[in-house]
């Protein structure tokens, strides 16, 4: 993108999620805790033209820099993310989010006698499977609309 098209500031220090599909930025926001809160600056540009995606959105982050774990969990609703560790305005690593192996705490089962929707202290465990997630404990899989079932915040 042009410098003329830039839609938010460029950053000093932090982690720009880059390539997320149109739309998509709240909920990335979400699995990643960010509301906020946190009090230093976080922007968002969302249906912003691009080449590869038609349109994408973009989140900026200062003075956080993501780990390749919460980086990998965002593959599930945005699988071209790349992640662009800022430092010093420089663009210091970039790095792709690869599908894990599974997500905990991240996602609701839909099932409502699964055991994690029941009166007990059992963290969510989804395992990743090429098309899908299914519930490590009740086998429900979920292979759409993975945003919707997000239990974030
Ligand atoms: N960026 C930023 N602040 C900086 C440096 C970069 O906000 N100090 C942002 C850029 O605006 C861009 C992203 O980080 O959205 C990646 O920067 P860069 O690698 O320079 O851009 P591209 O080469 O276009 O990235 P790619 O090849 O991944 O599309
Ligand atoms: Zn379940």
């Amino acid at each position: 993108m042009s410098d003329h098209e830039l839609r938010v500031s460029k950053i000093r220090d932090g982690t720009v999620l880059d390539h997320l599909p149109g739309g998509s930025a709240l909920n990335v926001l979400a699995m990643l805790g960010i509301d906020g809160s946190e009090g230093t600056g976080v922007s968002v540009a969302m249906n912003v033209p691009s080449d590869r995606l038609g349109t994408k959105d973009v989140v900026k982050v200062e003075e956080r820099e993501l780990s390749q774990a919460e980086v990998d969990v965002l593959s599930l609703i945005a699988p071209r993310a790349t992640v662009n560790i800022v430092r010093e305005y420089d663009v210091q690593e970039k790095k792709q989010a690869e599908r894990p192996d599974s997500v905990v705490g991240v996602l609701a089962c839909p099932n409502s006698s699964c055991i994690t929707n029941a009166d007990e202290p059992v963290e969510s465990r989804f395992d990743v499977l090429d098309d899908g997630v299914r519930c490590g404990y009740c086998e429900e899989i979920i292979r759409e609309g993975i945003a919707e079932h997000l239990d974030v915040g």
